[in-house]
């Protein structure tokens, strides 16, 4: 029996909707573990393309059962909408193929104001989020404020966390000149929408003890890029949640040793939304053909990703805290044309070499690229289905970075088409 956990392996936005659409069509449970509705997969089966944020993969699929754990912030408004936009394409969506973990946390619309206030309110510092209340609403887990999904069923309980929550939030709000919270509408909207997803809601743990015990294959579905994640990202340039592979066990309420292989999604480039870091960030021609062939827009806020060439040290450094058993590299013929192609094998400090990203904010920001160059190919790799079909030059840029990162590549994607894809080994052929 196999489990696989994807994640992202750089900063988001690598192409992980094919790719976990091709894995959850042979699974039998699909799991989001972390993150909310910042995510952006897009989906294309037969011609209809389908856009989800928080709901996982697997649930245009019938026939697949969707878990949303624990380790997820759910705003419920967000989650009906979704709901009813793929039931409107004619998705079946119904208390027995979605169910919705009882200890997951609620976002609320004071999150989302919240964030959207930080992020105007100090340009210099903003740090670019999808201003969908994710930072704030994990904040009041941690600070132990939130409202989770199992309480909505006792009026008293909800009554008292919104008090709990305004006596942090008001404060907050009073200092941006906005109003308090208006407490009994917040609670009455709560109530209202509760009537709407209470079907969904139970103890998925338990579901999934059962499923191990069946044999049932799971897909553990990352959201994100490891590095945004909150303790080993680009802090403080990362979003409020583990987006490692180790997260899926918390946040599913499954034990680690259910985590049989992990599948590191990695654009054949680099790219990344918001500010932060991002030692192989090009500015140039070269930025202009990636961000044009590749059409990096993100797929959440529609704003431009900044473009680069391929990191082998952050990849790397990412494949060795996840865990990462095989990678996949996707939009190998965004890079078709190039007269060479850079790769970022280790950074320069000062006057010292390393070949990690360091931890300290300074330190990051000060790191220069330091690249190996490789012959482009003149062909095109679009639509290629066969590893021995590549060009050379192709072949060798992947095993280049097969060395530099010390993990195989296991999948290539030549083009968005789903079938348009090299494998070379299937996860869930592994044991
Ligand atoms: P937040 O998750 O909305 O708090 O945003 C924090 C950082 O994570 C920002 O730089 C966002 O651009 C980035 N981010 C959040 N979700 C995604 C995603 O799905 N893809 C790429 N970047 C993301």
């Amino acid at each position: 029996m196999v489990n696989v956990v994807v994640i992202g392996s750089q900063w988001g936005d690598e192409g992980k909707g094919k790719l976990v659409d091709w894995l959850s069509s042979q699974a039998d449970i699909v799991v989001r573990f972390q993150g909310g509705h910042n995510a952006g997969h897009t989906l294309v089966i037969d011609d209809v393309t389908y856009k989800l944020s928080l709901l996982p993969s697997g649930i245009v699929r019938p026939g697949k059962l969707c878990i949303i754990g624990n380790g997820v912030v759910l705003d419920p408004w967000k989650l009906v909408e979704e709901i009813h936009s793929l039931q409107s394409e004619g998705v079946t969506i119904t208390p027995e193929n979605l169910k919705i973990s009882d200890t997951a946390t609620l976002i609320l619309p004071f999150h989302k104001e919240l964030d959207a206030m930080r992020e105007d309110s100090s340009p210099k510092n903003n740090l670019g989020t999808t201003r969908r209340g994710i930072g704030p609403a994990y904040e009041d887990k941690v600070g132990r404020r939130s409202i989770r999904l199992g309480d909505l069923k006792d009026p008293k309980t909800v009554k008292n966390r919104v008090d709990l929550m305004a006596l942090h939030h008001d404060p907050l709000r009073s200092y941006f000149g906005v109003n308090p919270i208006d407490k009994e509408n917040i609670y009455k909207d709560i109530m209202n929408i509760f009537s709407k997803i209470k079907g969904h809601i139970s103890p998925v743990w338990q579901e999934l003890r059962n499923s191990i015990y069946q044999k049932k294959k799971i897909l553990f579905e990352g959201a994100q890029g490891a590095l945004l994640d909150l303790d080993h990202g680009t802090y403080p340039y990362v979003t409020s949640s583990n987006t490692l592979a180790g997260y899926a066990s918390i946040g599913s309420g499954i034990g680690p040793q259910h985590l049989n292989y992990i599948l590191g999604i990695t654009k054949a480039y680099t790219t990344r939304v918001g500010s932060g870091p991002f030692p192989s960030e090009l500015f140039d021609k070269n930025f202009d053909q990636l961000a044009k062939r590749g059409n990096e827009i993100g797929t959440v806020t529609g704003r431009p990703r900044r473009c680069g060439w391929f990191d082998s040290v952050l990849v790397k450094q990412v494949a060795q805290i996840s865990g990462i058993k095989g990678l996949a590299l996707t939009k190998l013929d965004v890079l078709d044309g190039f007269d060479e192609i850079k790769i970022c094998i280790k950074y320069k400090i000062g006057n010292k070499f390393i070949d990690y990203i360091p931890s300290s904010i300074s330190e990051q920001s000060e790191v220069e690229p330091v690249y190996e160059s490789i012959r482009g190919w003149k062909t095109s790799v679009r639509g290629i289905r066969n590893w021995l079909d590549l060009p050379r030059e192709a072949k060798e840029y992947i095993q280049f970075l097969e060395k530099q990162i010390g993990v195989d590549v296991d999948i290539i994607t030549t083009s968005p088409e789903r079938e348009d894809t090299i494998v070379k080994r299937n996860p869930f052929d592994e044991i």
